[in-house]
């Protein structure tokens, strides 16, 4: 019996962190379970398509595991009544839910929205909520909800901390793993509908015959899921591939070469998403390589992809290797000339911010700048510059901070929400993507922690204007199936945990201090890189004076590409608020905060304080032992362990570092010497 019991035991609690939030353990609490156990009794489906065969699958997975029960099909009176019909909301993706005492119905326009639907339905059981008298109507407000997969052919994943690419490139397209559905499962669970399989810096090989009949059978596996395949592509393939002399846009048998592939592409895969294009960017090639404009490459690329309803993503990362000058500014000089110019599939992508997914970055001042080319958004879910997989960084209120952040394009109220979900200027597509944090890892995202970072993208593409606090509330709940205190206690750090990470890496908006090339650790001291623009000394501008980089008139005057409601935020360095002062203004180590506090002090004391914070984070963590699986708490534990040094690290190589120049003590409460 002990032995059975040991068993059983360990199949409730063993856990590597593969099945993510779709964990589907028993509902502990009985009279919860048997409630929803009833609801869930039958089920009836008026469609029959690839689409109702998985959502069926899942909701059986789902009941079967939190309930205990195999849902029965039936053909009438069923407890639960799947159905498509023509709802009120005309949006593809829209479902409703409603219940009456004895039944609940899911409907959607298409069998997408159904599916869409049930995840709804199911989130909800996860979650413990209350499934009476529901009325519910739900429908996307952002039209692409994707992943970006820096994933190359060889296997590795470019700032990938997660293992290798999950896409088995050399089995494809006759092997299909399990991984693949499970991938999709997850994504569709949070309404991602596609996802660019290959790195930005493409290799032209993702468009070879061969590897297009790869990209089918990911593409098949898909479908069924709501989720479109997008795919990365070299802008000089016509030359690469097709030998031609040049990839020159406006050359007609480069323009043919391109029209050919598409038609390739389309013939294979109907319903194939469209190209992500990253040009004349850090190396890569791009129209301007032949006396053209960004403009003139995606117009070209669009004008292929057109007859198919395919669509071209071309990347806003660019910058040039002025030393004088301000990368900051690159994006909006190069692309807001050209608002309005841009055939209609074509959706400029822009990062959050107008440097690199640093830690904290104000607005890219791309939004809001273009009023007649739509723009969308992306974000970073790699943990590139926020401590690989070490570092324990929840990003959702990062990505609130970003999206509440106003334009005043049109006045006070116009935030980058609105911007991206096209409410402003009525953009025909709109868009969200996150690059992905996810690889060969048995828990997806190396840090556990971390997937609730990819979980947040899908909700968050969902509606923009969502908060983190609740999307945190969900996943922990769905994650841990724990009870409420622990489940406080996680949010809780999840909340602190990017500010605490600011802290002691980058405070009071100090940027693009970190190790160079690898970006991993503090290297504020780097002076040469291969480019002046990559150096930390051409961010931090630290002298004896002061410290910061002045974008204010006084300086390189790129606060001038905002608005005026948002540059007056940011161009006084009395009211500044200080977690931006030194984006925007080369500040006096001696000048005074609103708080009394001098620049260096409170450097310091951020410094300080960040390391701290990190052993609150690993108390508060000690505090749930036995109330969560032990794979992740132990997993969690000691990946706090190592926060914990590399904060030190941070603390002690910045402080010391910085002193050169400010030449003034460490404030008292932290006399303690610094390592050096
Ligand atoms: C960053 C990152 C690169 C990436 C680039 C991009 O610079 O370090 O690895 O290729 O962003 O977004 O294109």
């Amino acid at each position: 019996v002990l032995f059975l019991l040991s068993i059983i035991s360990l199949n409730t609690f063993a856990d590597d962190g593969y099945r993510l939030w779709l964990k589907y353990d028993r509902i502990q609490n009985e009279a919860l379970r048997k409630t929803y156990a009833q609801k869930l009794a039958t089920v009836s489906i008026n469609f029959s398509d690839e689409t109702s065969k998985v959502t069926l699958s899942e909701l059986e997975k789902a009941s079967l595991g939190l309930l205990g029960v195999k849902t029965k099909l039936v053909g009438s009176n069923a407890s639960l009544v799947l159905k498509k019909e023509i709802l009120t909301d005309k949006n593809s993706e829209a479902f409703e839910i409603k219940s009456t005492k004895n039944q609940i119905v899911i409907s959607g326009n298409t069998s997408k929205g159904v599916l869409y639907g049930v995840f709804e339905l199911i989130r909800r059981i996860q979650t413990s909520e209350s499934l009476e008298n529901l009325k519910i109507a739900s429908s996307p407000k952002i039209q692409l909800r994707m992943l970006n997969h820096w994933d190359n052919n060889n296997g590795t994943i470019e700032r990938g901390y997660a293992g290798m690419s999950m896409w088995k490139w050399y089995e494809l397209p006759e092997r299909i793993d399990t991984r693949y559905i499970d991938y999709a499962r997850a994504n569709a669970s949070i309404g991602i509908n596609g996802t660019v399989l290959n790195n930005v810096n493409a290799s032209a090989r993702f468009i070879t015959a061969e590897y297009l009949g790869k990209v089918k059978a990911l593409a098949d596996v898909f479908r069924p899921y709501g989720i479109k395949v997008f795919l990365s592509v070299n802008f000089a393939s016509p030359k690469i591939l097709g030998g031609l002399k040049t990839a020159d846009p406006l050359d007609p048998e480069v323009k043919q070469w391109w029209k050919n592939k598409a038609d390739e592409v389309y013939k294979l895969i109907p319903d194939f998403g469209g190209f992500v294009v990253k040009a004349n960017s850090e190396g890569e090639p791009g129209p301007m390589d032949f006396g053209r404009t960004h403009k003139d490459g995606a117009n070209m690329l669009a004008e292929a992809m057109a007859p198919h309803n395919g669509l071209i993503i071309w990347r806003a990362f660019v910058y040039n290797f002025d030393p004088k000058g301000d990368r900051f500014a690159a994006a909006y000089n190069e692309f807001k000339k050209f608002d309005g110019e841009f055939l209609p599939n074509i959706i400029i992508q822009v990062k959050n911010g107008p440097i690199d997914f640093q830690v904290r970055e104000p607005i890219s001042p791309l939004f809001g700048a273009m009023e007649k080319t739509p723009v969308s958004m992306e974000f970073q879910l790699t943990q590139e510059y926020l401590g690989w997989a070490t570092h324990w960084v929840y990003e959702g209120p990062m990505f609130e901070e970003v999206l509440k952040t106003d334009t005043f394009a049109k006045g006070a109220g116009s935030t980058v929400a609105k911007v991206i979900d096209g409410q402003l200027f009525k953009y025909p597509l709109t868009s969200m993507i996150g690059v992905a944090n996810t690889g060969s890892d048995r828990n997806w995202t190396g840090h556990p922690m971390a997937q609730a970072n990819w979980y947040t993208l899908g909700r968050m593409a969902w509606n923009p204007e969502i908060t983190s606090e609740k999307i945190a509330d969900e996943w922990v709940k769905m994650t841990f199936q724990s009870d409420k205190k622990s489940t406080e206690t996680i949010k809780k750090i999840m909340m602190e945990s990017r500010e605490i990470y600011t802290n002691y890496t980058n405070p009071l908006g100090v940027h693009h201090v970190m190790g160079e090339s690898h970006h991993f650790g503090p290297e504020p001291w780097v002076e040469k890189a291969p480019r002046p623009d990559w150096t930390a000394l051409y961010y931090h501008r630290a002298d004896t004076v002061g410290i910061g980089f002045d974008r204010t008139e006084k300086g390189s005057n790129s606060l001038a590409q905002y608005h005026l409601g948002l540059r007056s935020k940011y161009s006084d360095i009395n009211t500044i608020q200080p977690e931006f002062l030194l984006w925007f203004h080369h500040a006096p180590w001696r000048h005074k905060l609103q708080n009394g506090r001098t620049v260096w002090d409170e450097m310091v004391t951020r410094y300080y304080e960040g390391v701290k914070s990190v052993e609150n984070m690993q108390r508060q963590w000690a505090s749930i032992k036995g109330k969560i699986d032990s794979e992740t708490f132990e997993n969690v534990e000691a990946r706090l362990k190592t926060q914990h040094k590399e904060a030190l690290w941070w603390r002690d190589a910045s402080v010391v570092y910085f002193q050169k120049y400010s030449k003034m003590p460490v404030p008292s409460p932290y006399q303690k010497p610094a390592r050096t």
